[in-house]
């Protein structure tokens, strides 16, 4: 067996896989969010820790594994989040997340200072999700902390570090810092240097696959396991999320709809530029590399929609009869920007509209233009990494976006794609297992163990006409974002 670990932002999930890529046994635990203030979203380390051997012994005990059984592990994280730690590996302040916002005048300064260098090193433009603005935003606020540390950690480094005692980052984790060189994968001693941070901040980095040791005797009693058990490194959460959906090559591109709603690009070239409005971050896979759009309120969207309009009905019972709506859904539109957007409008001041509203609309024409809306807002993304030069004729649909019919249909018409549906989804727990198995040389490369562990189920080709319709629609929809991006100011 091998052991996939995500640290995720609501709870750390365990999956136990199978040489034939099985999952027989899965666990989560949970562990607190804290918002200290509005716009802040932190955690504590040592909970996304001790949850993880909590959850290791608890898959252990369940699924009646023994120890010697189990080859290797390795992670999946939420990407971004910010751990100082001293010389002795004691964390100095609570971890800044992902979906923290303070730091938006750190990301002026980011911008201000490197201008068009950001872009051609890190690949990406400064988000305050990102790294580097909350290193900044402690060096302002904080310096008494910045000085003790001696490392800096993204959350499953620190997990990976209370398993082995030994400090790494991984490529596509790092990548998220905005101190990658991403195309040379070394850190960026201009970056670091236009702000005053030293090298010696930045953990060695290895490649997602790369054992970087193994369980420390105390941990790995408490965790259920042998002291030998070998630790990889592992990967970024969307990177591992792709390795999950089988993005291991070209051509591959999935779509996920959750809270958020991702496209993802599987690229080779090193060289392309999404003109700064996707994010471009190295794979798990060596030297491999992928485009990413994020829509900030995918799913969150429509369980906002059902809660505000239809809070006594089930998402079932919401969905019910929508296929009967007609694409289009009678002229209504919508645009989810309901808590701001990412790609490809980096606006944290955007809201979202419905417009073209008539009498005769039930709320099921409401319903169906939320999904609608979501879908549009990916296929910009779709199309910007079109406009690259990469034919999409293919996309891989997961999350909760792929767990209905008419949105399945709606995504092959809509991106103009076929859409493939996987016969079970692990997500990116499942990449991190699969990264442990091809670590430990169960398999010659990552794609060839995505083709014993996943299997599609069922595929929905675009429909011409349907097609026709959402393209006219599209355009509308685009005009929408200039229309409306000054009314909040
Ligand atoms: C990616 C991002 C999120 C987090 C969530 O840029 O901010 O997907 O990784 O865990």
């Amino acid at each position: 067996y091998v052991i996939g670990i995500d640290i995720g932002t609501s709870a750390v999930k365990s999956v136990l896989v199978s040489g034939e890529g099985k999952v027989v046994c899965e666990h989560s635990e949970g562990y607190p969010l804290y918002n200290p203030k509005p716009g802040w979203s932190e955690q504590n380390p040592d909970d996304w820790a001790e949850r993880t051997i909590v959850s290791l012994r608890r898959l252990m005990d369940k699924s009646g594994a023994k120890p010697s059984e189990v080859e290797g592990l390795s992670f999946s994280g939420q990407m971004h989040g910010l751990v100082l730690v001293d010389g002795a590996g004691k964390v100095l302040r609570p971890a800044i997340l992902w979906n923290d916002t303070r730091t938006a005048s750190q990301c002026r300064k980011i911008e201000q200072t490197l201008g068009s260098k950001l872009l051609d090193i890190a690949r990406n433009r400064a988000l305050e999700g990102f790294t580097l603005p909350k290193i900044l935003w402690v060096q302002e606020h904080e310096p008494e902390i910045l000085s003790q540390a001696e490392h800096f950690l993204l959350p499953k480094d620190y997990v990976r570090y209370r398993l082995t005692g030994s400090f790494a980052m991984d490529y596509s984790d790092a990548a998220g810092t905005l101190m990658l060189n991403v195309a040379g994968k070394t850190w960026s001693p201009e970056i670091l240097q236009a702000f005053d941070l030293p090298m010696s901040l930045c953990p060695k980095l290895v490649e997602s696959s790369e054992q970087t040791g193994t369980m420390l005797p105390d941990v790995a009693e408490a965790a259920g396991l042998l002291p030998s058990t070998k630790v990889f490194a592992g990967g970024a959460d969307n990177a591992c999320g792709a390795i999950g959906a089988g993005i291991l090559g070209e051509g591959k591109t999935m779509c996920s709809i959750g809270t958020s709603g991702v496209v993802l690009s599987y690229e080779s070239r090193k060289d392309i530029n999404p003109q700064g409005k996707m994010h471009f971050f190295n794979h798990g896979e060596e030297n491999a590399f992928y485009v990413m759009g994020v829509t900030l309120a995918a799913g969150h969207s429509l369980s906002w929609f059902k809660d505000t309009f239809a809070k006594n009905l089930s998402f079932d019972g919401l969905l019910e009869g929508i296929e009967e709506v007609t694409a289009g859904s009678g002229g209504l539109l919508f645009t989810p920007y309901i808590s701001g957007e990412r790609t490809p409008h980096p606006d944290a001041d955007i809201r979202g509209s419905f417009i073209g509203m008539d009498s005769g609309h039930t709320l099921k024409h409401f319903a169906r233009s939320v999904m609608e809306g979501i879908t549009f807002s990916l296929r910009e993304s779709i199309d910007i990494i079109r406009q690259s030069g990469k034919e999409i004729t293919e996309v891989t649909a997961i999350g909760g976006g792929a767990q209905n019919e008419t949105w399945l249909q709606m995504q092959a018409d809509i991106f103009n794609a076929a859409i493939v549906k996987l016969e079970s989804e692990q997500g990116p727990a499942m990449g991190a297992a699969m990264l442990a198995a091809y670590g430990c040389g169960w398999f010659s490369s990552l794609a060839e163990c995505a083709e014993q562990f996943i299997r599609p189920a069922k595929t929905y080709a675009p429909n011409k006409e349907q097609v026709e319709v959402y393209s006219e629609l599209f355009s509308v929809y685009q005009d929408v974002y200039a229309q409306t991006r000054g009314l909040n100011e």
